[in-house]
């Protein structure tokens, strides 16, 4: 009896001895492919953002959410802050604060906030832009967010760019004509969409209580909202005398058009389309359908969220940009993909997210985004879209494209064969290996994927406070 003690006793302090030598560090134990000790998947110990604190898995922190401040602490390497400081601007990225120790390199700028933008002020309206100006990597598309109150019109104008919007808010009502002479009129809700073709000439009016608010699109990053063609811009500049001849009216009539263009101002309240629509001897409807009801189309829904994805197959005639519209619900992630034909130009509606954008020779960066934000991600480069806080994410995808192509890791991996995979990634762990294709192999495309809840890791929230 007492040496089957003595045998125990000396059990036990060998198997702690094991347990706890000095190189068993969590960043080692995941090196060599050991589980983590119960007290690293605990929420337990220093709180995020202190030289205590632990996290090897580099779990996200909604800092906003939780109203903390992120501060450069990584696993007990790094240092407080001791110079000036904008709190607020990092709270609203805490992964360039303290970035995952997976970022590496230099990489350009990816996110703008429309908050940054400058905004031009009119009667009645506003509007403001991000553009190659304001971010750099917007290259191939710039955004513009304008407001209109009720009954307050955007110009008629016309740009060389092609012109795509999405209505935020409220009701706007778009005319235009088609290249044959048709005539278009149609009234838009929140989630509607419309696209004009270069050179088409259209007019945008805020309808209902509250006017509308939308973000226009257009297919070139180095586009200027003050560089388009307005009517009143024109005729200001022609000679009374020409105007004359080309209506075939007496130059008096035009004594007091406006002396400069006119931009965004307060007009009539419009009635009903019918009531609208002119009814001159040569006015015919046109052909074309310039607007889409992005948001009544049925979603394709995925274990994590809702996509709908509108391009030239279902809006025929925006050739020149295609979009998704993407909720992810809380704890959810846009799964780790690529576009292979255009830039990614995403707008945050809601919510709060973070991505990291993988630009291969070993680069990537994370950056996190709010509502109002823009962010880019250059083609193919491989990136995610993580939900990190508490409510849905709402966002758009838009991309210079007739169509909306993306690569998702997970159904490339399942479609390849499991031991090319595995000599890629396990050939070490034999346990994982199979593991690893028992849960990829029946995988399909999850655009927006829900993770299982008690994977204990990964999760950011259990480990985010070691
Ligand atoms: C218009 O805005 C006011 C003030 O924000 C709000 O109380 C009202 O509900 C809005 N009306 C509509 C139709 O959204
Ligand atoms: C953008 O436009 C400006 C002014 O027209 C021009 O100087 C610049 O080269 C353009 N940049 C790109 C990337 O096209």
């Amino acid at each position: 009896m007492a040496v089957l003690n003595l045998l125990l006793t000396g059990l036990v302090l060998a198997s702690q001895c094991l347990s706890v030598p000095v190189q068993d560090s969590p960043r080692q134990r995941l090196l060599d492919g050991k589980p983590l000790p119960a007290k690293y998947r605990k929420s337990a110990g220093a709180p995020p953002y202190t030289p205590g604190h632990r996290d090897p898995y580099d779990g996200a922190v909604d800092s906003v959410g939780r109203d903390v401040d992120p501060l450069p602490w990584r696993n007990g390497d790094g240092a407080s802050v001791l110079g000036p400081w904008n709190k607020e601007r990092a709270k609203q990225s805490p992964d360039l604060v303290r970035p995952p120790s997976t970022d590496h390199g230099a990489m350009k700028n990816m996110r703008w906030s429309f908050v940054d933008s400058h905004i031009r002020i009119e009667e009645g309206g506003w509007t403001r832009q991000t553009t190659i100006r304001e971010l750099p990597s917007s290259v191939e598309l710039a955004g513009v967010n304008m407001r209109l109150d009720e009954g307050v019109i955007r110009e008629l104008h016309w740009h060389k760019e092609a012109e795509w919007a999405y209505v935020l808010e409220g009701e706007v009502r778009v005319t235009a004509i088609d290249y044959e002479g048709g005539n278009f009129i149609d009234d838009l809700k929140k989630g509607d969409l419309w696209y004009f073709p270069s050179g088409v000439p259209h007019s945008l009016q805020g309808l209902g209580e509250n006017g509308t608010e939308f973000l226009l699109i257009f297919d070139d990053g180095n586009f200027s909202e003050e560089s388009t063609f307005l009517l009143t811009d024109w005729l200001a500049h022609t000679p009374k005398s020409v105007i004359s001849k080309n209506f075939h009216l007496a130059p008096e009539v035009f004594a007091h058009v406006p002396k400069s263009e006119k931009y965004i101002f307060q007009g009539t309240k419009p009635g009903p389309i019918d009531e609208e629509r002119p009814s001159g001897k040569h006015v015919k409807k046109s052909k074309y359908q310039f607007t889409h009801k992005m948001l009544d189309q049925e979603p394709k829904r995925t274990t994590g969220g809702e996509v709908r994805i509108t391009d030239s197959k279902n809006f025929p005639i925006s050739k020149t940009v295609a979009a998704a519209h993407v909720v992810i619900e809380p704890g959810a992630l846009r799964e780790m993909h690529w576009h292979p034909n255009a830039d990614e130009w995403s707008f945050f509606i809601r919510g709060r997210a973070r991505i990291t954008v993988f630009a291969a020779e070993g680069n990537a960066r994370t950056f996190n985004y709010l509502p109002g934000d823009v962010g880019v991600v250059p083609k193919n480069m491989g990136h995610f879209v993580e939900n990190i806080g508490d409510e849905p994410l709402e966002m758009l995808e838009v991309f210079r494209a007739d169509e909306f192509r993306d690569f998702s890791l997970f159904q490339w991996l399942s479609e390849t064969p499991k031991k090319l995979v595995v000599d890629h990634l396990f050939a070490d762990d034999k346990e994982a290996a199979e593991k690893f294709w028992d849960g990829v192999k029946d995988g399909d495309k999850d655009e927006v994927t829900l993770p299982p809840k008690d994977l204990g890791d990964g999760s950011g929230e259990e480990l985010g406070e070691l």
